[in-house]
């Protein structure tokens, strides 16, 4: 059986400007133990994430973009490459969060895209997948959750996605204060692994790093992490103050 660090990461979404950034990392950085045992991740804005790099130097904090385009350069105003990011000294990259899909357009396709520049370039790709609550009621979770792991990972070999994470984030669970229940999340976890398992490799799967996502907080993390295929929380909301987020971090 693979053992699995866990990662801890917090998404800041469209929140705090380049010096709040700067001054919320270091804040994080003393309170974060310099030994601590479980990965920790952060994801400011795009223009905070140079400045923010610099701030965590040394510390078991790791960066990552909140997204990316999947081509490296050329005539595409606005975007921001793989390799941009990853100049700026981050190592993780989010792709496929639900409000990209939302709202700005993200597929199945474009995750797939993304999800190889990203590896292209060394960074650690942390995939989103998730059901909406209509999809839930509907009795359809797995099935979009299958389509979205599957083609989000179509044409690539399990020897290519080793250092992928997958962040399981039910739509419904997103900033709503609605935690899926413990019964629910180690059920789609135990099926996610099980179908990498089954359509890529065992040993692939054993290896995933599987993270919950969805009001995640210091007063549930614990239970969540307790879970057999729980290997981590994408956080929001609760990633944005310091007790809170070094609370998470140290769930143990
Ligand atoms: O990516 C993290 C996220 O979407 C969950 O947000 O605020 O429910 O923790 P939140």
């Amino acid at each position: 059986m693979a053992t699995r660090t866990p990662l801890i990461a917090g998404n800041w979404k469209l929140h705090k400007d380049c010096a709040e950034s700067v001054a919320f990392a270091s804040e994080l950085k003393a309170a974060i133990p310099a030994d601590i045992d479980v990965d920790v991740m952060v994801a400011p804005t795009f223009t905070a994430l140079h400045p923010v790099c610099e701030v965590v130097k040394g510390s078991p904090i790791a960066v990552g973009a909140q997204d990316m385009f999947w081509e490296a350069k050329g005539a595409w105003t606005g975007e921001i490459s793989a390799e941009m990011i990853k100049s700026c000294g981050c190592t993780h990259v989010i792709i496929g969060h639900s409000e990209r899909r939302q709202f700005f357009g993200e597929t199945d396709d474009t995750v797939n895209a993304k999800l190889k520049a990203a590896l292209a370039a060394g960074l650690v790709p942390v995939v989103c997948i998730g059901e909406t609550d209509e999809e839930r009621q509907a009795g359809k979770t797995f099935e979009v959750l299958e389509t979205q792991v599957k083609n989000g990972f179509q044409g690539m070999a399990a020897s290519e996605l080793t250092t992928v994470v997958l962040a399981y984030e039910p739509v419904w669970a997103i900033g709503t204060g609605n935690t899926a229940t413990p019964e629910m999340v180690q059920e789609v976890h135990a099926f996610l692994r099980k179908l990498v398992a089954d359509s890529l490799q065992k040993e692939l799967a054993n290896g995933m790093r599987i993270l919950y996502g969805g009001s995640v907080k210091s007063g549930n993390i614990a239970e969540l992490m307790a879970l057999e295929d729980v290997d981590g929380a994408l956080v929001g909301g609760a990633s944005l103050e310091t007790e809170s987020f070094s609370g998470i971090v140290r769930y143990k």
